[in-house]
C-alpha cells in the first residue's frame, strides 16, 4: 500500500484535488490497489495565519511519503514569490525533482485555437529542467532608488543538471516516437546555451535511433503554433521549458486539462504531481473548475508508482468523456460542475 501526501493548497486546488483522489480510488478498486491519503493544509491561508507556507519540519514530513499530490497555491494578497519560494520550490529542489514533465495532447472533443487540427495532431512531451538554470536565488540588488541602482540575477547550469535532464528526454524519446528537440538560444546567450548544446549533442550521439534537432526558443515558439505536429519530446532549461509548457496547453485547448509531474527519476525522494494551472481565484468557490488537469496528474502519479495499466485506463476514461462532449465545464464551453466531470470519468472507468 502506498501513502500519499496531499496538499490541496488554495482556490480551485481545494475543489479539484478531492475529485482527483476519488478517481484514483476508483481506479484502485478496479485494478486492485489502495492508497492512504494524508492531507496537509499548507497554503496561502496557512501563511496568513502562521507566517509560513508550511511548518519548519514540513519537508521532513513529506520525505516519508511515496508521492505528493498537489492542487495549486496562490492567493490574492500574498505575493506569488512567497507561495512559490515558500512551498513549491523547496519541495522541487530538496527532493531533487529535476524533471518537470508536461504532456501536451489534443484530446478528442477539445477544440484547439489553431485551425485544422485533429485529435492526436498535437502529442508533445515538454521536459523542463526543474532545479537550476535561470530560476536561481543567486544575485542581488544594490543602490536602491539611486541612478546607480542595479539588479543582477545569475543563471546556473551544471554539467550534472544538464546531462540529467537531457538524458531523461532521450530515454523518454526511446519510448515514444524517437524524436527529441532541444530548446536553445546559443546565438544570444553565449556561455550557458552553447554549454547546453554541447551536452545535448554529445548525449544525442549515444542514442543513434533517436532523431535529434535544436531550435532557438523564439522560433520554437513560432513552430509550436505553426506546425505542432512536428514535435515529440521537447527538452528545455527551466525558463524555456516554463514558457513552452504554458504555450503547449494553450494550443491543446485549455489550461484546465494540462497535467504535470515533478519527478525524481531515481526515486530517492518522493515526486510531486500537480496540474499546470494555478489557484484561479476568479472562479474559486463556484464549483466550475475543470478537474481534468488534476485527474490526469493523478494518472501520471500512478504511472510513476508502477500502476501503468490503471494510469492508461484513467487517460482513456478522460478522453471518453471529452470525446462524448456531454459533460463539460464552462472553460470548454459546457455547464457541468467539477463534480459532474469527476463522476463521468469514474463512470467511464
Ligand atoms: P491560473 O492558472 O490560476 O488561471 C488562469 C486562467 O485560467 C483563469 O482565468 C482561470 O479561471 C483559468 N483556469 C485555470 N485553471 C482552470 C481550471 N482547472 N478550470 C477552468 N479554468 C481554469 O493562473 P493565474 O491567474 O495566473 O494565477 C492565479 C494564482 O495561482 C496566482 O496566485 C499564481 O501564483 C498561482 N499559480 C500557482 C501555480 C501552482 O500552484 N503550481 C501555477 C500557476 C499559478
Ligand atoms: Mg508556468
Amino acid at each position: 500500500m502506498k501513502s500519499i501526501a496531499v496538499i490541496p493548497g488554495d482556490g480551485i486546488g481545494k475543489e479539484v484535488v478531492p475529485v482527483g483522489m476519488r478517481v484514483i480510488d476508483a481506479a484502485g478498486k478496479k485494478f486492485g490497489f489502495s492508497f492512504t491519503w494524508d492531507t496537509f493544509p499548507w497554503s496561502c491561508e496557512y501563511y496568513l495565519d502562521r507566517g509560513s507556507m508550511m511548518p519548519d519540519d514540513g519537508l521532513a514530513i513529506l520525505k516519508g511519503y511515496d508521492a505528493i499530490y498537489l492542487g495549486a497555491v496562490g492567493a490574492p494578497g500574498v505575493p506569488d514569490a512567497v507561495s512559490l519560494w515558500g512551498l513549491l520550490i523547496p519541495i522541487r529542489r530538496t527532493f531533487r525533482q529535476y524533471v518537470n514533465l508536461r504532456p501536451v495532447r489534443l484530446l478528442k472533443g477539445i477544440t484547439s485555437p489553431l485551425r485544422n487540427l485533429n485529435p492526436g495532431d498535437i502529442d508533445i512531451c515538454v521536459v523542463r529542467e526543474n532545479n537550476e538554470g535561470e530560476y536561481s536565488n543567486v544575485g542581488g540588488r544594490i543602490y536602491a532608488g539611486t541612478e546607480l541602482e542595479m539588479a543582477m540575477q545569475q543563471s546556473i547550469f551544471t554539467r550534472k543538471g544538464v546531462e540529467g535532464i537531457v538524458r531523461f528526454a532521450f530515454e523518454l524519446g526511446m519510448q515514444r516516437k524517437k524524436h527529441v528537440t532541444s530548446a536553445t538560444k546559443s546565438n544570444g546567450i553565449i556561455y550557458t546555451m552553447p554549454f547546453w548544446d554541447e551536452i545535448f549533442w554529445s548525449l544525442a550521439a549515444e542514442y543513434p535511433n533517436v532523431r535529434a534537432d535544436q531550435y532557438h526558443i523564439d522560433n520554437l515558439c513560432a513552430q509550436f503554433v505553426l506546425q505542432p505536429e512536428r514535435f515529440d519530446v521537447v527538452v528545455g532549461s527551466n525558463l524555456f521549458g516554463d514558457i513552452l509548457s504554458d504555450l503547449g496547453p494553450a494550443i491543446a485547448g485549455s489550461l484546465g486539462i494540462a497535467p504535470s509531474a515533478n519527478l525524481n527519476p531515481e526515486k530517492a525522494f518522493p515526486s510531486m504531481f500537480e496540474p499546470v494551472h494555478g489557484s484561479a481565484p476568479d472562479i474559486a468557490g463556484k464549483r466550475i473548475a475543470n478537474p481534468i488537469g488534476q485527474i490526469w496528474s493523478g494518472a501520471m502519479m500512478l504511472e510513476h508508482l508502477g500502476y501503468g495499466e490503471a494510469a492508461r485506463a484513467i487517460e482513456k476514461a478522460i478522453e471518453i468523456v471529452t470525446g462524448a462532449q456531454r459533460v463539460k465545464t464552462p472553460d470548454l464551453g459546457g455547464s457541468a460542475t467539477t463534480e459532474d466531470v469527476g463522476n463521468a470519468i469514474i463512470a467511464a472507468l
